[in-house]
């Protein structure tokens, strides 16, 4: 079985400032911590790290696994198409956002365990604990059922020959979706969940890089199943 993961680190950070992924934190930079989670996980052979073309050979990266360096593309499913062209050989792929340094190892075992027993994919997710909510202008228009709502995190991981297909359609149709499960689901395939936690958050904006400072400093607490 050949497992692959495609790392993304190739975001501008608009909404951030500058280039989230390179900051770092406790000495390391964000996007180090998934490698050295990855590094952990026997069942990946190799990484396809996705960076600004700008920053292809400037980056240094430790890993005991083989990595390879990909140029990223406008939008996060351009990066992560360009890294689906260049893998070859491969049953399952992990796709996983570097501005969720908090990812741990059971993340990734779990989803690829799910596409194994024959789902087409899985997703990371946790249960939404907030009511939320649809306006329109000033005006709350509609409340959700939270039994039936779940948060969508990474990694995710897919059948390779169903995710190249389904981002080839989504590309063929000038779709874009925030998420890869999303081109899987609208092409039909079956996705599943596997567990997240509060804690693997994404690193979006200032507020979050403070977070993510409290979160590196504590003890990772025993999971509970939430599903
Ligand atoms: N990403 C990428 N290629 C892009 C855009 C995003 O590889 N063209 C990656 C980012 O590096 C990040 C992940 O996708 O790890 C999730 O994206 P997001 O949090 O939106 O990061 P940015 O796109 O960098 O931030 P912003 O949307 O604020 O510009
Ligand atoms: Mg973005």
């Amino acid at each position: 079985m050949k497992v692959k993961v495609i790392l993304l680190a190739a975001g501008y950070g608009k909404r951030f400032g500058e280039k989230k992924q390179f900051l770092k934190l406790k000495g390391e930079p964000l996007f180090q911590y998934s490698l050295n989670t990855i590094n952990k996980i026997d069942i990946v052979q190799e990484t396809y790290l996705v960076l600004p073309q700008e920053d292809l050979e400037r980056i240094k990266i430790f890993s005991f696994k083989p990595v390879i360096k990909i140029a990223g593309g406008v939008q996060r499913q351009d990066s992560v198409y360009n890294a689906l062209a260049h893998i070859k050989e491969c049953d399952i792929v992990i796709i996983h956002d570097s501005a969720r340094p908090f990812a741990t190892e059971e993340m990734f075992l779990e989803a690829i365990e799910n596409v194994k027993k024959g789902f087409d994919g899985s997703i990371t997710a946790i249960k939404t604990t907030d009511t939320i909510k649809k306006y329109k202008g000033d005006l709350i228009r509609e409340t959700l059922n939270r039994d039936e709502l779940l948060q969508a995190q990474t990694p995710q991981a897919f059948s390779f020959e169903k995710i190249k297909s389904a981002h080839e359609k989504a590309k063929k149709e000038n779709i874009t979706g925030t998420d890869d499960a999303y081109l899987m689901e609208r092409a039909g395939y079956r996705i599943t969940y596997n567990q997240g936690s509060h804690l693997n958050i994404k690193i979006t904006t200032k507020e979050d890089l403070k977070l993510a400072e409290c979160i590196s400093n504590i003890q990772t607490p025993k999971r509970k199943p939430i599903f």
